[in-house]
């Protein structure tokens, strides 16, 4: 089930039981994930499981070392508070990579009808994307809401994809974030026009959910 690729990288980690390491549920543009036991998700770098050329040259362009990560965690706890789903931060024996740990979520694609028919669901949203633009005027930084689907982007649905919907619990927000990609300030122009693209692209996908937003 494991490549021979995959395998190899895994064991570099201590903390990690590779027998634990279950079937593949989700992908994007920066991590393979797969069940870890029963209850847990886990998350590793796409260039160290995979050999397509994306995995092997435009998705390590984004990617963060252990401490740069733990820095961006730090900020979407400091802006988006209990909308984070906690992680656990495991790095292998040179402190080079990491791999995160996260409770399984059944997750809920959200649509634009759900929240276009739920005020609070709206709220919390206008909410996130108010705190986004606070950070980027704070910090230089924004949080990637959208994300990388491959089938609704190929469908050319509106999606959201690194928010769920949590059990209604009047004690919680109802949006979590599962995936806390920070977009950091770019070096050179090219990455600059790509930069640009995807706000953009993040924000038209926002409008489609009823949100207008400006981030810069
Ligand atoms: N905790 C979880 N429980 C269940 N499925 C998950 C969980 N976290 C992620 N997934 C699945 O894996 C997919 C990719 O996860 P995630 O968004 O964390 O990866 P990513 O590569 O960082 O994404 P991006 O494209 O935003 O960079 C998700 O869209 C979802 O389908
Ligand atoms: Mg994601």
């Amino acid at each position: 089930m494991l490549s021979e690729k995959e395998q190899h990288h895994l064991e570099q980690f201590p903390g990690i039981d590779i027998g634990q390491v279950g079937g593949r549920v989700g992908m994007g543009a920066q991590h393979v994930v797969r069940c870890y036991g029963q209850e847990k998700v886990i998350k590793y770098t796409r260039v160290h499981a995979l050999r397509d050329p994306y995995s092997r040259v435009a998705s390590p362009i984004f990617m963060r070392d252990p401490d740069g990560l733990r820095r961006d965690f730090d900020l979407c706890h400091e802006y988006f508070g209990a909308h984070v789903v906690p992680v656990e931060i495991q790095t292998d024996r040179r402190n080079a990579c990491y791999c995160l740990f996260q409770r399984k979520l059944d997750l809920v694609d959200l649509t634009p009808t759900m929240v276009q028919s739920t005020p609070e669901l709206r709220e919390e949203l206008e909410e996130m994307v108010c705190r986004n633009k606070q950070l980027l005027a704070a910090k230089g930084v924004w949080l990637d809401i959208k994300g990388w689907d491959s089938r609704r982007t190929q469908a050319m649905a509106p999606y959201l994809s690194n928010l769920t919907l949590a059990a209604n619990d009047e004690e919680k927000p109802r949006l979590q974030l599962f995936d806390c990609g920070i977009f950091h300030p770019p070096k050179t122009m090219a990455l600059k026009l790509w930069h640009r693209f995807l706000r953009v692209v993040q924000e038209s996908n926002l409008r489609r959910f009823g949100i207008r937003t400006r981030l810069a």
